[in-house]
């Protein structure tokens, strides 16, 4: 036990996206604040890179990708076996899709779904399980994006996804309360990642240089986003559940 009402100390926090950005970066952090971490992304290398940035000897990766939900349940019962029950949640795993509409077809409507949003309401389900969930509750943080809120041309598939994200994160937070489980998202602005470098890279440099004036603070780092998910996760944010916190470098301020 602790007085630090921000520790995680021993709680075991399952993260999607872990091998990348603002997912890996949450790991870490959560981590030195004494969590055992669950890294779950495709690329194993990147896991194992991931890992090698943790301490303790609780930490665990599994390769595997969140869409194929079954294969869920055997990670979560596997990680429950070794290191215990979880109580923290991270759905950092995401995809990006600029599309015209008329371009954009079911195929391309499913993918991105499945990542953003289905995967984060299946795994929340797992966990939210008794067999699974901590004796003390649990805490899930879901990544969405400012998008939930701002519409983009080319973006209807990456915006609607994360806005299903909040709102089924709000009903979550009312029908888990119960269970002593808080669920809220956070929507950060443009962070420096993999995926914000490709969507730069793809357009002019006048475009680029809009985009960058568009966040009074400049651009984001992971570890902006990671600070806010370790905050909701810990007992510090007790009394916080279905909010959707904008960490976006003032760009909703406008
Ligand atoms: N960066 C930004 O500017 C920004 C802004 C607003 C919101 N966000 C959101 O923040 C989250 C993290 O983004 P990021 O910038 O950190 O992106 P990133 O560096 O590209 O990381 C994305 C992560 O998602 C994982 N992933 C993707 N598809 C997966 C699948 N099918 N199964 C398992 N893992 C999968 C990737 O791992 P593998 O490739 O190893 O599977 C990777 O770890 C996303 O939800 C994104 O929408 C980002």
């Amino acid at each position: 036990m602790t007085d630090n009402p921000f520790s995680l100390k021993d709680k075991n926090i399952v993260i999607t996206g872990a091998s990348s950005g603002i997912g890996k970066q949450c790991a870490i952090t959560c981590n030195k604040l004494g969590a055992n971490i669950v890294l779950i992304a495709r690329e194993k290398d990147k896991l194992i890179n991931t890992m090698n940035l943790l301490s303790g000897e609780n930490n665990l990766y599994y390769a595997q990708d969140i869409t194929k939900y079954e294969e869920i349940d055997n990670i979560i019962a596997d990680a429950v076996k070794k290191t215990g029950k979880i109580f923290g949640f991270i759905h950092s795993a995401g995809m990006e899709m600029t599309l015209p509409l008329n371009v954009l077809n079911y195929d391309y409507y499913n993918k991105i779904y499945s990542v953003n949003v289905i995967s984060a309401f299946e795994i929340s389900k797992r966990i939210a399980n008794r067999k699974n969930l901590s004796e003390s509750g649990g805490s899930f943080v879901l990544i969405a994006s400012i998008m939930s809120d701002y519409g983009q041309a080319g973006k209807i598939g990456y915006c609607s996804s994360k806005g299903a994200l909040v709102s089924g994160a709000r009903a979550m937070a009312l029908e888990l309360v119960n269970k002593n489980i808080r669920v809220n998202c956070i929507s950060p602005a443009m962070v420096q990642t993999e995926m914000s470098k490709k969507l730069l890279e793809s357009l002019p440099v006048e475009a680029q240089n809009e985009i960058l004036k568009m966040h009074p603070l400049g651009i984001g780092h992971p570890l902006d986003i990671a600070n806010g998910c370790a905050f909701l996760l810990s007992d510090a944010a007790k009394w916080i559940t279905g909010i959707n916190l904008y960490i976006d470098g003032g760009y909703g301020a406008k």
